[in-house]
């Protein structure tokens, strides 16, 4: 009898700390989470064997606030002038201006790098209805 009580009270007590917590422990998770930018690609750990130092095209600052018109100068550069290289004003290395073969090839994780941002930021770019997005994956999928 008196077992069976406590056991009732510590089920009861345990139910409470779980619904007391539960908004906690979920925002956690979801509901807040600021997008966390992996820049650990395969691609880029080559890169950064390579040349000593993670590198975007441009700076990460530019690249935050400009990379929608870098993107629009490249598209525009590929199909009006047949141009494919870009150079970078930040380090004067080229890049092959595209948005699967360069942007992609280095930022493969584009689900959780480019699209977890927009989400974020509610931004829904409308290019991967034509282009196609890196064969990423189902790994990376969580
Ligand atoms: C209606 C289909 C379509 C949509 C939507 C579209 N594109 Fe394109 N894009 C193309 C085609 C076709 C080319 C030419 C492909 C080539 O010559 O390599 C191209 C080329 C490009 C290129 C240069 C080549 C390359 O490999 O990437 C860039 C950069 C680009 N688009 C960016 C964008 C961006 C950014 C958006 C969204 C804001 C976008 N595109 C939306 C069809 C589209
Ligand atoms: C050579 C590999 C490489 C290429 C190509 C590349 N990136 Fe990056 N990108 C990086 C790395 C590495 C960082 C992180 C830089 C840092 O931490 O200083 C980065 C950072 C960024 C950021 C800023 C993220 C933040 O933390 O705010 C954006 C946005 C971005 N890249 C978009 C693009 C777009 C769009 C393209 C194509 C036009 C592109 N990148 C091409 C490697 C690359
Ligand atoms: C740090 C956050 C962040 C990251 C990372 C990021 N973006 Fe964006 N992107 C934005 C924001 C914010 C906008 C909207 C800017 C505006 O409307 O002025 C945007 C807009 C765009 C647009 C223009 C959409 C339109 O309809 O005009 C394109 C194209 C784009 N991003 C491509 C990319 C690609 C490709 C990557 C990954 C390589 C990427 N972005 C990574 C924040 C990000």
């Amino acid at each position: 009898m008196k077992l069976y009580d406590g056991g009732k009270i510590l089920i009861g007590l345990m139910v409470f700390v779980g619904i007391a917590t539960f908004p906690f422990y979920y925002n956690i998770g979801k509901v807040n989470a600021k997008p966390e930018l992996k820049t650990d690609t395969p691609a880029i750990q080559a890169w950064e064997k390579q040349y000593g130092k993670k590198e975007c095209v441009e700076s990460k600052e530019y690249m935050r606030s400009e990379h929608m018109q870098l993107l629009n100068n490249w598209r525009d550069s590929v199909v009006r002038d047949m141009n494919r290289q870009y150079v970078s004003m930040t380090s004067g290395r080229k890049f092959n201006m595209s948005l699967q073969n360069g942007c992609l090839e280095c930022h493969s994780n584009k689900k959780q790098f480019c699209d977890q941002c927009h989400n974020y930021m509610a931004v829904k770019p409308y290019c991967f209805d034509c282009h196609i997005q890196p064969m990423e994956k189902e790994e990376n999928k969580s």
